[in-house]
């Protein structure tokens, strides 16, 4: 197993529920009610990311799911002012701060925390104080997680994105390039002491990957489950998905 001897958690993220039910102005599915399930079916967390402009999570779903969810909630956010009140407000089990444009589809990159260090850092001093687990999305740079061990964030998650996509098309020499830098990255955050998560763009084939990195103890799953899960169902889906994760942790052990 990995460093901390257990079982990779998986977060899973609830977003897409609410995007299919934006999509038409009605009030299902409802984000609750998948979380509901995902709880019953053995994950070991929810995400969820309010955005500024609110296109899929609205802050009733985070009221919602911080108030009917035993299971620890993960608040992705922009480190505004506005998203810094409602996570002191609710009082989720953690926050993971990543950059946000309001143009791109998904979030793109990890956080710039080098370039706003000491803001970031008098930023997420409140959340410590709530004891909210601070996570930081973050690409793998080496500089970027020197960064997050200084301002004191105890969490990176890791950028999985480009991996991802390299390896959806089968472009073997990006795909180990990336695969590279995150074992570098995530062992240099384990150096620094800190926990050490994955996530974005991860599929069945890629979480095997992943997980397949020592230090990896968190990801945080959403699209892929999601969209599998209109075919199979969630319930055959997440035990598919913990199948491969804990395949992968395993595969590095010589077990
Ligand atoms: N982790 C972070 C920080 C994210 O921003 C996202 C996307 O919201 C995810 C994980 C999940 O990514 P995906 O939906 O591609 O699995």
């Amino acid at each position: 197993m990995n460093q901390e001897n257990s079982k990779i958690r998986l977060g899973v993220n609830v977003d897409h529920v609410a995007t299919l039910r934006n999509a038409r102005g009605t009030v299902y599915p409802d984000p609750l009610k998948m979380a509901l399930m995902l709880e019953k079916l053995g994950v070991n967390g929810i995400t969820a990311h309010l955005r500024e402009d609110r296109r899929h999570i609205i802050d009733q779903d985070v009221v919602n799911l911080v108030n009917n969810i035993k299971l620890p909630i993960n608040l992705e956010m922009a480190a505004t002012q506005e998203m810094q009140s409602i996570a002191l407000e609710l009082v989720p089990h953690a926050v993971c701060l990543v950059p946000e444009r309001r143009e791109e589809r998904t979030t793109e990159g990890g956080l710039d925390i080098i370039s706003t260090e000491k803001e970031l850092k008098a930023y997420i001093t409140p959340l410590l104080e709530k004891s909210i687990k601070v996570s930081i999305f973050v690409s793998a740079e080496l500089e970027q997680i020197e960064a997050a061990s200084r301002i004191g964030a105890p969490v990176v998650e890791l950028n999985t994105g480009s991996f991802c996509d390299f390896f959806s098309q089968n472009r073997v020499e990006e795909y180990s390039n990336e695969m590279t830098k995150l074992k570098k990255a995530a062992s240099r955050a384990k150096q620094l002491d800190l926990e050490v998560h994955g996530g974005h763009g991860i599929s069945y084939d890629t979480a095997r990957l992943v997980a397949a990195i020592p230090q990896i103890q968190e990801l945080n799953i959403g699209h892929f489950l999601i969209s599998e899960s209109i075919f199979q169902g969630m319930s055959a889906v997440i035990s598919k998905m913990r199948h491969e994760i804990d395949f992968g942790q395993k595969s590095y052990m010589g077990s």
